[in-house]
């Protein structure tokens, strides 16, 4: 569907700094979205409507936070067919993130390695942006919003970021995203430890719910977790999302294991690992959440998505929707529809 196929442009992307090949072709998404430009990348949506936590999805398949930080191209990436696009990961204030080099390839491997540590220009850019966005919601696709913590918070006043994000974003959100599972903010990962995590989720659903009688809409809210957690870990989440009232989990974020890669060049780099090695491991968070959660509870599966039959695995190990980030490196739009299609009933 789209006028350039994927197989000539990756050759010039790869050849590329990866942050830098990442920056030209969200300048150009941004420059061209919402005109007849678009065609370079656009891809037919697939339809497969499907209602989750209150919300109309037209097909199974989204796009990952961090990819767009600070949600400029929802427009233009929501052109490549996907039924809903989180954008994110915002901070209350802008902030520059780790030094470069900060975002490795392992081809080898269909993998990432990034450190960039939330770097973004902050909530006001990031809901001036948001609002911006037209064409994606008119014909129906989904805006999550995801949320974090400045690293110069400390961890233990983490809470007043996540309130200060879900104050701003809500009312241009379809959903919010809270994201404590990022290796790249020191201590990040240790709010999804019992009393953190029961403490965050009481001051951020009670602010939801206050924020509902001037929106006039509960905003669902999920949770992003992280693959490297062990089964009592799991279970003490699922315990916790249960005594409050959160509308899903997301399911995962990228890893800090290097098994799968070990050996490799930028294997050693620091930083969160996606795409093929987290698939697995990702797939077991799900399986786990799924048993201890139940049927009615929302998940959302993403990590290592390459293909159609990735996505079918991820439905199978529970996941009800399924999000993409690095497959999108390696395989370009057409994995969209792709796994759109294979996610529809048989
Ligand atoms: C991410 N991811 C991510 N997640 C998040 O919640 N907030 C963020 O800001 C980011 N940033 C980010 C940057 C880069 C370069 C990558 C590769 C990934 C994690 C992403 O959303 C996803 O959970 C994992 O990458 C696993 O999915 P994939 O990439 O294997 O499909």
């Amino acid at each position: 569907m789209s006028l350039v196929p994927y197989a000539l442009t990756r050759p010039f992307l790869f050849g590329l700094d990866p942050e830098r090949a990442h920056e030209l072709t969200l300048d150009a998404i941004a420059r061209l979205q919402n005109t007849p430009g678009q065609c370079l990348w656009s891809q037919a949506r697939v339809a497969d409507p499907v209602t989750l936590a209150g919300l109309n999805f037209p097909n199974r398949i989204g796009l990952a936070a961090g990819l767009d930080k600070n949600g400029r191209c929802i427009d233009g990436l929501g052109a490549m067919g996907f039924g809903f696009i989180e954008v994110g990961t915002v901070t209350p204030k802008g902030q520059p993130g780790n030094p470069r080099p900060r975002m490795f390839r392992l081809p080898a491997r269909q993998a990432l390695i990034n450190r960039l540590g939330f770097n973004n220009e902050g909530l006001d850019s990031f809901i001036a942006n948001v609002r911006r966005a037209r064409s994606f919601r008119a014909a129906g696709g989904i805006v999550g919003l995801n949320i974090g913590k400045n690293a110069s918070t400390p961890i233990e006043r983490a809470t007043d970021d996540y309130l200060a994000c879900l104050d701003g974003v809500a009312a241009h959100a379809d959903y919010v995203t809270l994201n404590i599972s990022s290796p790249n903010t020191q201590n990040l990962r240790a709010l999804q430890s019992d009393a953190a995590l029961d403490a965050l989720l009481g001051a951020v659903t009670t602010r939801r719910d206050a924020l509902a009688t001037t929106l006039g809409r509960r905003v669902p809210l999920l949770l992003k977790i992280a693959p490297d957690l062990d089964d009592g870990q799991i279970a003490s989440i699922a315990h916790t999302l249960k005594q409050h009232p959160v509308d899903g989990v997301i399911a995962t974020n990228t890893t800090v294991a290097r098994d799968a890669v070990q050996g490799l060049p930028h294997a050693a780099e620091a930083g969160g690992l996606s795409g093929r090695p987290v698939f697995e491991a990702s797939n077991r968070v799900i399986r786990a959440l799924r048993a201890a959660l139940g049927a009615g509870f929302p998940i959302i599966g993403v990590g290592g998505v390459m293909s159609g039959a990735d996505a079918r695995a991820k439905r199978e190990a529970g996941a009800d929707l399924v999000q993409i980030y690095t497959g999108l490196i390696y395989r370009g739009p057409a994995l969209v529809p792709e796994a759109a299609r294979a996610l529809q009933p048989r």
